[in-house]
């Protein structure tokens, strides 16, 4: 991973942006490694928060103690993981028992403010590429690339339908349908950094493409706009 220093001047950081199931975490990991950029999955640190409340009893009105939290919470990416105080908690995380619940924590302004601060902090260190729904607008306002991945509901429904299958988790899919229905409409009207393409970022549709033809699509952004 390439750790940045004082003189180091060449600065890489890609942002991708885009509603739940675009694929954008399957993207970015795959670019990362090709371009040796640290993954940051910024939806994952946000569910990290509400499975932490939802194990401490804390509801998302409970603003003080939630940040309090927070504050006590170590964590970092390994091998694109997010690590909490030591745990590997990717698995619990994706859960839809906090699927259904982090936008009420997401939206809480004083917890992204905290998150923000994180999420810049790694990229000062490292060169990296991260995704989430604020990364073109907030948190790397200056990117080198950004990227807004979207995809259609149904398209973006069936595909979460086939991961949850495979890994065994009992779903019907109208019900993710509507869940990502309800996520979209909940993470593109919340007052503090709705999700919104940045104006200087490149809309990719990826609702008739495979993964392959994504990467290959922002890989050729990203060497025509290597010097
Ligand atoms: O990408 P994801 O589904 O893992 O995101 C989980 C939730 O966190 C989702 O409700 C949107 C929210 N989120 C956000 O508000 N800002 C980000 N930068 C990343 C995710």
């Amino acid at each position: 991973m390439r750790r940045r220093n004082e003189a180091d001047n060449l600065k890489i950081s890609v942002a991708i942006d885009g509603p739940a199931g675009a694929g954008k975490s399957t993207i970015a990991k795959l670019v990362g490694k090709e371009y040796n950029l640290m993954y940051i999955n910024t939806g994952a640190m946000y569910r990290a928060v509400a499975l932490k409340a939802k194990e401490n009893g804390l509801s998302s009105n409970k603003v003080d103690e939630i940040c309090k939290l927070i504050s006590k919470m170590e964590m970092h990416f390994e091998n694109d993981d997010l690590i909490v105080d030591g745990e590997n908690i990717q698995e619990k995380i994706t859960m839809p028992e906090i699927s259904n619940i982090v936008s009420n924590y997401a939206s809480i302004p004083e917890v992204r403010s905290i998150l923000v601060k994180l999420q810049r902090d790694m990229s000062n260190k490292f060169d990296v590429i991260m995704d989430g729904r604020d990364i073109g607008t907030v948190v790397l306002k200056d990117a080198s690339f950004k990227f807004f991945l979207t995809a259609s509901a149904d398209e973006r429904a069936n595909r979460r339908f086939k991961e949850l299958q495979k890994r065994n988790i009992e779903c019907s899919y109208d019900q993710i349908l509507k869940d990502i229905i309800d996520r979209d409409y909940k993470d593109t009207h919340r007052p503090t950094d709705p999700l919104k393409k940045a104006d200087d970022a490149i809309e990719i549709d990826s609702t008739k493409l495979d993964i392959n033809g994504v990467v290959e699509k922002i890989n050729e952004y990203i060497r025509k706009g290597k010097k």
